[in-house]
């Protein structure tokens, strides 16, 4: 069942395997018996009668929300800010004259996200809230609600609830798309067809994952993720996974901003993880990724089908461009899965975190 780990060793490493499964079930929950895109008018239309979109979110699910911006606006045209919750209400930004604000949670009972939604309710402001708990109170509060579907998440880690988010914000960004009469040759369901096949393979490919924990995680104390573009997102949330569970002090950068001082904390065997999935940027990253080295690092390239060098350390199946998050981080989770698991850390319930943070 959904809330025992049966076979396996952790809920983490089995949420990480129902990946590909939640994929699919989303894309049926989203669909009707004509294949159309099946989502609640009153969202479409609120998506149609903004002009902006907040969204707010905290943890693993503000980095779906920086991937879910780069997804709305590329392909519904409509401009995203997206904010941490709990800095949301002390610098409020100038709202523009019709905002959407979308609430991104696992949970949907985080509590600065909830204290964001009593403040723009009060300015009279919609709220869309994308959640796993349907029931949860930023669900019942907002306006709209749309569902997940991921099934109960129970690892502190959030795993299947992150390539959930961008799955539903991919969805919502294409209805928006063909509500406002956009021209588009990105058809989401099947491009998430092809995602959840992807998912598939990776989850078969444990050991030669466990093997790069193993030889670049086992006894470091520092590692670094850097990526440029689409990829830096997924870099800041493959650092939180690995500092999370194993406790290692993982940080994510933006290649670009290595120059700029982390290439400083550079020394003799620091792991460096690079991700090289966007063709626009595999070049740049490439050169970092020589540039670390140069320094001493222990670099690893995880690179796309299509974009790899034989030097590469692992390879993810192809994808759309767009939906290369959704797949790239499955490595990633495996990665910090593995890393905790060879230092004896408690992976499902890491010291000092709690799943759902209904605290300020
Ligand atoms: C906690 C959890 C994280 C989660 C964050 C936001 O910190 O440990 O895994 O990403 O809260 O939770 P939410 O339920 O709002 O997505």
């Amino acid at each position: 069942s959904d809330t025992e780990k049966g076979t396996y060793p952790h809920f983490m490493l089995k949420e990480i395997d129902e990946q590909p499964f939640v994929m699919r079930r989303i894309i049926q929950e989203y669909q009707d018996d004509d294949n159309n895109l099946k989502l609640d008018q009153d969202v479409r239309d609120a998506m149609k009668a903004c002009d902006r979109i907040y969204i707010i979110a905290a943890g693993t699910s503000y980095h779906a929300g920086l991937v879910g911006k780069q997804f709305i606006e590329k392909l519904a045209k409509v401009p995203v800010e997206v904010h941490v919750a709990s800095e949301f209400s002390y610098n409020m930004p100038l709202l523009s004259e019709k905002p959407l604000f979308v609430f991104i949670s696992q949970s949907g009972e985080t509590a600065d996200s909830r204290s964001v939604l009593v403040k723009i309710k009060e300015l009279g402001h919609p709220a869309l809230t994308i959640t796993n708990v349907p029931g949860s109170t930023l669900s019942r509060e907002a306006n709209y609600t749309l569902n997940l579907y991921a099934g109960p998440e129970i690892a502190v880690a959030s795993t299947k609830a992150y390539t959930a988010q961008m799955a539903v914000l991919a969805i919502l960004a294409v209805d928006t798309a063909q509500a406002k009469e956009l021209q588009l040759d990105f058809d989401p369901m099947q491009e998430l067809a092809i995602v959840a096949n992807a998912m598939e393979v990776l989850t078969e490919q444990k050991e030669a994952i466990e093997d790069l924990a193993k030889n670049y995680l086992a006894t470091s104390r520092n590692a670094f993720f850097i990526g440029r573009s689409t990829d830096y997102y997924v870099c800041i949330e493959g650092a939180l996974k690995l500092k999370e569970i194993s406790y290692i002090q993982a940080e994510g950068f933006a290649g670009g901003e290595l120059k700029h001082g982390t290439i400083a904390l550079i020394e003799d065997g620091t792991p460096v993880i690079a991700l090289a999935t966007q063709s626009e940027v595999n070049y740049g990253i490439r050169s970092n990724v020589q540039e670390v080295e140069a320094r001493g690092a222990n670099a690893m390239v995880m690179s796309m089908k299509g974009l790899e060098q034989d030097t590469d350390a692992f390879v993810v199946p192809h994808v759309h461009e767009l939906l290369t998050p959704l797949v790239s981080v499955v490595p990633l989770q495996l990665l910090a899965y593995y890393a905790a698991l060879h230092r004896d850390c408690d992976v499902d319930k890491p010291r000092n975190l709690a799943k759902s943070v209904t605290v300020e």
